[in-house]
């Protein structure tokens, strides 16, 4: 039992910005989607040779994977070997995806798994979360809040299931407009939003009521007023990128003809909503009868787009 599958999720109301680095304890809470289709599959050996971080088939160094492993080790307190992780993504990684996310959420059960420790989805999402803050929502299956917490220590700045993924039959169209790594990481662009862009106060001030709205729209299966609170957190979130000095430009020219795209479906009375991630691509949220349509809209603009429906939190491979 050491290999885990995970999937990425995305948010529909937004986490940028740290209260807490160490910790990855985020600066506002956030909401989100875990994707079906799209998977991280890791396998962790407890007990190798030396360290060893084998990516998408390439021998890689990321301190994170093996401090993530250290802590868990240090959670339930036991000795930890050196361990060898081979991980592999089927969609591109670093793009602004969501690969962090599954695959810190896969790296955690697969650990945890391959040392035999019976953890809790909570625990397990702590652990990780200290990965890569994204990380801690794709624990769960479905609509997740990551909840902002007061303790120093963040001990409530848990991820919690909203609705599982059967409550509600959405997609996310993706539109895929560059495969290559992204030019500023997550970690380091948020940080030069807090660091520097003058609206930066607005934005802390935006997330809770935020969150709240698109929790009952959830609840409601309310797909205008999602769409709207989504599209409302992206752009207050790309205001904090745009005004950050140096500024963020995650966009392309592609980017900004698909968002036209989906404003003209829009206006046609399609029902499509966008966002972005700290990355040029563009996803869609809309309802299973409207993906053809989008998909088409879409497709002259993109090197491929992809439509996914709510999936499962991460799991063991049995
Ligand atoms: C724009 O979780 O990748 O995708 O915690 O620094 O690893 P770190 O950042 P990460 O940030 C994701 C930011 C986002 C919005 C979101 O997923 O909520």
């Amino acid at each position: 039992m050491n290999t885990a599958i995970a999937h990425p999720n995305i948010a529909l109301v937004k986490y940028w910005g740290k209260r807490d680095a160490a910790l990855n304890l985020p600066a506002v809470p956030s909401l989100s989607l875990t994707l079906s289709g799209w998977h991280t599959r890791t396998q962790v050996q407890w007990g190798a040779e030396r360290d060893e971080l084998i990516l998408d088939d390439e021998p890689r160094t990321d301190p994170k994977v093996f401090r993530v492993l250290d802590l868990l080790a240090q959670h339930a307190a036991i000795p930890r070997p050196p361990c060898r992780v081979v991980s592999h993504n089927d969609f591109p990684t670093g793009a602004g995806l969501a690969s962090s996310a599954s695959g810190f959420a896969a790296l955690v059960v697969a650990g945890a798994g391959a040392a035999g420790l019976e953890l809790s989805r909570g625990e397990l999402s702590m652990l990780a979360r200290r990965g890569s803050g994204s990380a801690c929502r794709s624990l769960y299956g479905g609509f997740v809040q990551w909840h902002l917490g007061t303790a120093p220590d963040g001990t409530d700045s848990v991820a919690e299931p909203v609705a599982p993924p059967e409550h509600w039959d959405v997609r996310m169209v993706v539109a895929v407009v560059s495969e290559g790594p992204k030019s500023t990481g997550s970690t380091e662009g948020m940080e030069r939003s807090r660091k520097s862009s003058p609206l930066w106060s607005t934005w802390l001030e935006l997330g809770p009521p935020l969150v709240e709205q698109a929790r009952q729209a959830v609840m409601a299966r309310d797909l205008e007023a999602l769409g709207t609170v989504m599209e409302r957190s992206t752009y207050s979130m790309y205001s904090t990128m745009f005004t950050a000095t140096p500024p963020l430009l995650y966009w392309q020219p592609a980017t900004v003809a698909l968002l036209h795209e989906v404003a003209a479906l829009r206006a046609r009375g399609v029902g499509a909503w966008a966002t972005m991630d700290a990355g040029p691509q563009v996803k869609v949220l809309c309802l299973p009868g409207d993906v053809q349509t989008i998909q088409s809209a879409l497709a002259p603009h993109a090197l491929r787009t992809l439509a996914h429906g709510p999936g499962p939190g991460a799991y063991l491979e049995p």
